[in-house]
Order: structure tokens, then sequence, then C-alpha cells
């Protein structure tokens, strides 16, 4: 499967910072989708940016044109409106027009598959995020549920805490519970890539987490 050129939504953020160098390491062309780009200190000749907000359909066609598979992680900014939903609208409208067939998501484990059996600690964290957040929690279900009526090979990366640190030890992948309660953001950049070219999980929403 030939996808050297890879469409970022959130490339910017804490996570999206070890995703984007990570990429650029593996030596993939980038589109970077910033609102901001003067904030975003990374500099590389693999990188494009587009100027753009993924809650806007036009930016969105911008940056997928000319990609092979799109990695969001994108996240919730406080006193925004709801973004999660409306990305992933305009993501599926614009892989339906440029045909691409491929899209990672990122999203926490408060996220319910039909299929989940998830244990103590995986509900406390969805319940949580359910009382205290629950516009963003519906907004996230709303997402996951546009995923699977599309037509496209997705996954969507559901996680615990993410610590903001280099790759260390290694990933528990489960289909049904979150195997611990904490990730590292360099072992999940090397995840998410690493996905471009699994289909292992393909139309599916992997828990993953460090072990
Ligand atoms: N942090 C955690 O412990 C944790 C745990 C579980 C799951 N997650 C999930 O992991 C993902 C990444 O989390 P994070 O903590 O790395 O996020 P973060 O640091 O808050 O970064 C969020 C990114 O999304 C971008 N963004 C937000 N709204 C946007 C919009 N309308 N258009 C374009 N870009 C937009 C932000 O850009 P700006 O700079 O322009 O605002 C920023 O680059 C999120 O989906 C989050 O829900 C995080």
């Amino acid at each position: 499967m030939k996808q050297r050129k890879i469409a970022v939504l959130g490339g910017g953020g804490r996570t999206g910072k070890y995703l984007v160098n990570h990429l650029i390491n593996e030596g993939f062309q980038l589109k970077v989708l910033l609102r901001h780009p003067k904030q975003f200190l990374i500099q590389s000749q693999q990188i494009e940016i587009v100027k753009g907000d993924a809650t806007h359909h036009e930016s969105v066609r911008q940056l997928v044109e000319g990609c092979d598979a799109i990695i969001s992680v994108v996240g919730q900014r406080p006193g925004e409106p709801l973004v999660a939903s409306r990305a992933t609208q305009n993501l599926l409208d614009s892989m339906n027009e440029s045909g691409i067939k491929r899209l990672i998501s990122l999203a926490g484990l408060n996220v319910d598959a039909p299929s989940d059996r998830k244990g103590k600690e995986t509900l406390m964290g969805t319940e949580w995020m359910k009382a205290n957040y629950p516009e963003i929690h519906a907004d996230r279900q709303k997402s996951y549920a546009l995923l699977e009526q599309s037509p496209v090979n997705w996954t969507l990366v559901r996680v615990p805490f993410i610590e903001f640190q280099e790759a260390s030890g290694e990933l528990a992948v489960n289909l049904k519970d979150c195997p611990s309660g904490k990730i590292n953001s360099g072992s999940l950049a090397i995840f998410l890539v690493d996905q471009l070219f699994d289909e292992s999980y393909c139309r599916k929403a992997p828990f993953v987490a460090s072990v």
C-alpha cells in the first residue's frame, strides 16, 4: 500500500507534535491543518501547512487534496464549538469527494462501542466524562456513529490519560476494554502511524494503552 502523503489534523497539539515528528522521521510528506500556523514550531521541508479550521468544510477539503490517508488527533478546546463530529463529517465528505480511503482518528476511552465489555476502571472514566462533559461526550459518540455509517476504512483509536513523553515500554491493544490507565504520547504516535499499513483494526475502535 502506498500511503506517503498524510493529512494531519491537530498536529499543533500535545499529541500532535509527537505524531508530526514521528511522521517526519519515517519519511512521510505531510499536510498539516492549523488555525494558528505562527504558533507551530516544527520546521521541515516535508510539511505543507494548510491554514484553516476542522469545522469548516473548505479547510478540510483543501487539507486532504493530494493526500493518501488522514490522521486526526484534534481535541476539544474549552469554550469552543464542538469539534469532533463536525470535523469527522467534513473528513468523510472530503474523502468521498477525493477518493481517499483511510482515516485514523484519536479519542478517549469514554466513547462506547457495541462490542465493549468495559471493566470497572474504564467504566469509571466513561461515567466521569458523561457527568462532567456531557456535550463533548455526546459529540464524540456522534462522531463514532458517523464513522460506523460511512464506507471508509476508519480506525478510532481509544486511549486513557496521555503522558506527554517519548516512546517507552510496550502497548497493549484490546477491542473490549482499556488495558491500563495511561499511555505515553511517543508510543501512541508510533501506533497511529503503524495503522496506515495495518488493516487489523479497520472499521474498529481499539483501546490502546501502556502495559
Ligand atoms: N490529553 C489526554 O490525556 C487525552 C486522553 C484521552 C484522549 N485524548 C484525545 O486525544 C486527542 C489529542 O489530545 P491532546 O491532549 O493532544 O489535545 P490538545 O493538546 O488539546 O490539542 C488539540 C489540537 O486540536 C486542535 N483543534 C481543536 N479544535 C480545532 C479546530 N476547530 N480546527 C483545527 N484544529 C483544532 C488544536 O489546535 P489549536 O492549537 O488551534 O487550538 C490542537 O492542535 C484528543 O482527541 C483528545 O480527546 C486526550
